[in-house]
């Protein structure tokens, strides 16, 4: 069965404690957590101030996404959240299977995430290091984008490799996903599924737009 990861970004953060329990009662499976520094992507979002709050609320695991040049940094800090997964960026300009054996030496989930343009091919190398590949389905830095369609054949690509050569390697797919897309990027073998804009937005309950996306995945 699929996973859903409400992305915090698109969270109103004046109230961040009341949607954290909302999004929770509604069936999130995990909180996906947004890290930009405005260098690796052309946007701020925000830091451990916000997550420590974040923490103290909420009761299911965090899955963190760090957009950011320079985790090697700030790596032991956000180890200390224990968060089930914690992701790096393969385009960094560092070297990154450091990172990833940190990561897995903390018993921590460790996460690769690949923007648009980065092909499977290019970090093939590293899956016997990772425990999740996330694919970009949009260009990472902002919520509320559309979904590129030519994504669906590298979640393909990629579950097909996996399968074929026995690596236990979880697809996750962040960006644009919707009941259209959750449906299109579960069926061509993701099974954790961020969406930020779908499920906080105040159209219908949280746990309608939830359900919406589970649903889609089961057809
Ligand atoms: C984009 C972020 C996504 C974003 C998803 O850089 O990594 O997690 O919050 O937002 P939606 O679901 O609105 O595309
Ligand atoms: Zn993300």
């Amino acid at each position: 069965m699929v996973k859903i990861l409400p992305s915090i970004l698109a969270a109103n953060f004046g109230k961040l404690d009341q949607e954290i329990i909302a999004v929770e009662a509604a069936g999130a499976d995990l909180h996906h957590i947004d890290v930009m520094d405005g260098n690796f992507v052309p946007n701020i979002s925000f830091g451990e101030v916000v997550i420590d709050a974040l923490q103290k609320q909420a009761t299911i695991p965090l899955d963190i996404h760090l957009m950011i040049n320079d985790p090697e940094k700030y790596l032991k800090n956000f180890l200390a959240y224990k968060p089930a997964y914690l992701t790096i960026h393969a385009e960094i300009p560092a070297e990154i299977e450091p990172l990833l054996l940190q990561i897995r030496a903390a018993d921590c989930k460790v996460g690769l995430a690949i923007k648009p343009k980065t092909s499977f091919t290019e970090i093939k190398e590293f899956l016997h290091l990772i425990d999740m590949l996330v694919i970009m389905t949009v260009e990472p830095g902002f919520g509320g984008q559309k979904f590129i369609a030519e994504m669906v054949e590298k979640i393909a690509e990629a579950k097909e490799y996996c399968t074929r050569n026995n690596l236990a390697v979880e697809i996750e797919v962040d960006g644009g996903i919707n009941t259209e897309t959750a449906m299109i990027a579960s069926a061509a073998g993701a099974t954790l599924l961020v969406a930020g804009s779908t499920i906080y937005n105040q159209s219908d309950t949280y746990e309608k737009n939830i359900k919406n996306i589970r649903n889609a995945c089961s057809i």
